[in-house]
């Protein structure tokens, strides 16, 4: 059963880089599409292109560096405690890694279990951590995709909670061929957000049940 919320779910968002997976949900939201308000997009990249998109639509954009942190033997906890104590100063709900390039520790894991998602290149199980999709192509695979999950511990290993298919073009570069699951990748993060803001997802192990979900009954066979 869904909940009706009274004010919007609050949303902070971690970014490393370009940013289109931000603006996606930026201008859904915008749009009405996803009932929910990015309160602080957060970034360990300084000149982070994601933080000039929160500054053009006056969401508060934090640059939080992560030289200070270095050296000691917890740092990457470290940082994540510095991470948390923003996320809670502003009330966030829900956490968004979008292009975030970094690890994240239990510290930020368990206190946002099943609150913090992901989004990821590749059709997981097959193909978690970098240069996914020339692994895919390398593979001889037929299809690739994207998929939006739950945060845990093991790198890209979370419960999933919606992915797409995409087919693998002969021609296919790794460029072409992300270009062509980024356009997904800009469709399914925002109906996972939408989907969480409407009280949807329950966690079950490793699966995401999803109140009133409509299968599609429809398959991508590659090539046809
Ligand atoms: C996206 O393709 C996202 O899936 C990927 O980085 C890109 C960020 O693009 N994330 C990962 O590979 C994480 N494992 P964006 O900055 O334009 O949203």
């Amino acid at each position: 059963m869904s909940i009706s919320r009274t004010t919007p779910l609050r949303v902070a968002v971690l970014a490393s880089g370009r940013g289109s997976n931000l603006q996606a949900i930026i201008d859904a939201i915008e749009a009405g599409q996803v009932q929910a308000q990015i309160v602080a997009v957060i970034s360990n990249k300084k000149d982070a292109v994601a933080l000039d998109r929160a500054r053009k639509h006056g969401i508060k954009d934090l640059f939080v560096d992560p030289k200070p942190f270095a050296g000691r033997p917890d740092s990457r906890e470290a940082y994540d405690r510095a991470l948390l104590d923003i996320l809670q100063q502003h009330d966030v709900e829900l956490v968004l890694l979008a292009g975030y390039m970094k690890i994240v520790t239990a510290v930020l894991v368990n206190t946002y279990a099943n609150r913090m998602m992901n989004i990821h290149p590749s059709l997981l199980p097959s193909f978690p951590g970098l240069d996914v999709q020339k692994k895919a192509i390398d593979w001889g695979c037929k299809l690739a995709g994207c998929t939006v999950h739950f945060v845990t511990e093991g790198v890209d290993e979370g419960p999933i909670i919606i992915q797409a298919a995409v087919p693998i073009l002969d021609d296919d570069t790794p460029e072409t061929l992300a270009a062509r699951i980024l356009v997904q990748e800009h469709k399914i993060y925002l109906r996972a957000v939408q989907l969480f803001a409407e009280g949807r997802l329950r966690v079950d192990g490793r699966q995401v049940l999803i109140d009133d979900a409509k299968p599609s009954d429809e398959a991508i066979i590659s090539p046809t």
